[in-house]
């Protein structure tokens, strides 16, 4: 397995309490439905929204760009039947992802009485590298197939 970055952040919970309380549509702007639905089964509490915010943070540095033109919802913080996180990217984050040969990203979170906190490890994709040097070559092949007849 080869890394290719990781990332940290921490979230102070009140931040996000009065985030929350000051714009009703905040939730809805960062998070899917299937985040909605497990944060809706943690009774929309403060700490798990915070602790998944801070993980969305922590991919987004584990990849090294920032927000930059994705979108919140974009980086899913889904889980497992077990309860552990784990990272699904869509869209531009997906293609981004994708075209920088990154793989899996491993999440996890903790939160205290005031904190979130999140750490994300992004893995080198060998496969999605070689899956282009593959199409590179049959490219080349079929080229140089071409310029013979
Ligand atoms: C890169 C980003 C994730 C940093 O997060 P932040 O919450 O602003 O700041 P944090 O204190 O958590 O992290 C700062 C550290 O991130 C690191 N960092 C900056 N750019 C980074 C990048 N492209 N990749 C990885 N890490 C980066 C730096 O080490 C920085 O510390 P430094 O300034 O002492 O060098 C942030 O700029 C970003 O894109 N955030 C999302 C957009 C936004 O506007 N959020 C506002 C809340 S609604």
């Amino acid at each position: 397995m080869m890394i290719y970055g990781i990332g940290t952040d921490i979230v102070e919970i009140d931040r996000i309490k009065k985030a929350m309380e000051r714009y009703p549509q905040f939730v809805d702007r960062l998070f899917s439905i299937d985040e909605l639905v497990y944060l809706g089964s943690k009774a929309l509490n403060p700490q798990h929204v915070a602790g998944g915010f801070s993980a969305k943070e922590a991919v987004l540095k584990s990849i090294g760009t920032g927000l930059r033109n994705f979108k919140w919802k974009e980086i899913e913080i889904i889980r497992d039947n077990k309860g552990k996180p784990f990272v699904r990217l869509n869209g531009k984050a997906k293609d981004y992802v994708d075209d920088n040969y990154i793989g899996n990203i491993h999440i996890t979170i903790s939160h205290s009485k005031n904190y979130a906190t999140a750490t994300a490890l992004a893995e080198v994709s060998i496969e999605k590298r070689w899956i282009d040097i593959e199409s590179m070559l049959i490219g080349a092949n079929e080229e140089s197939g071409r310029s013979i007849n």
